[in-house]
């Protein structure tokens, strides 16, 4: 699986913006916003483009546009406080939803809202979740992309653990991971260390 860091030092300082357990809430929310912004912009830089003429005020130039929009699928809750900032970059980008829960026998991710266009096939697709911990809401949010045809998919997340890594290395699905950092693991209670806390919390406050 192709995985990017984004190393950038803006990157870096607003990821640690986000990590400090100071930061309040709205002073989180607009660093999500802008850190999406930089992830999105390196997660779309090989992505395909359409080349057409265009008029300037002087002559003839070369333009371009993206061949296919794509479509963006922020993972609720904690996804909602990336999508606005990626979609404003990609205006011609459509905008789905998916929400996880958690069944507490099984402990697995169970889908609560899926909504999502039918056909994917030929869309590249961009999930949105800041937390890419153990992985399981993430493969499990793919694997309803793939059903509905989906062969493009990038993970777009703030922070991602080892193991979420090996998780979605391990789904053989096709997906590739933009991230800004790649932390030391998970907690006993399968939180990301050092991480930033819970994501939703540190943005709408707590449930
Ligand atoms: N979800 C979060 O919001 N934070 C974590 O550290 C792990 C999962």
């Amino acid at each position: 699986m192709d995985t990017h860091v984004v190393d950038h030092p803006l990157a870096a300082s607003l990821l640690t913006t986000m990590r400090d357990a100071a930061t309040d809430n709205p002073t989180f929310r607009s660093a999500l916003r802008e850190l999406t912004q930089m992830l999105i912009y390196e997660a779309i830089r090989d992505a395909e483009i359409e080349v057409f003429e265009v008029q300037t005020p002087v002559a003839r130039a070369r333009g371009v546009r993206l061949a296919t929009p794509p479509l963006l699928v922020p993972v609720l809750r904690a996804g909602l406080g990336m999508v606005e900032q990626a979609s404003s970059l990609i205006p011609q980008s459509q905008v789905g939803f998916v929400g996880m829960a958690r069944d507490e026998q099984t402990h697995q991710p169970v889908p609560y809202l899926e909504s999502l266009p039918d056909d994917l096939s030929g869309i590249p697709v961009y999930v949105l979740d800041p937390m890419l911990a153990t992985g399981g809401s993430m493969v499990s949010t793919i694997e309803l992309l793939v059903d509905r045809g989906a062969v493009d998919i990038t993970a777009v997340c703030v922070v991602a653990a080892p193991e979420g890594v090996t998780a979605l290395k391990d789904s053989g699905f096709p997906v590739r991971l933009v991230t800004a950092s790649i932390d030391e693991g998970l907690n006993d209670d399968a939180y990301i260390v050092p991480g930033l806390g819970d994501a939703g919390d540190r943005q709408f406050g707590p449930r």
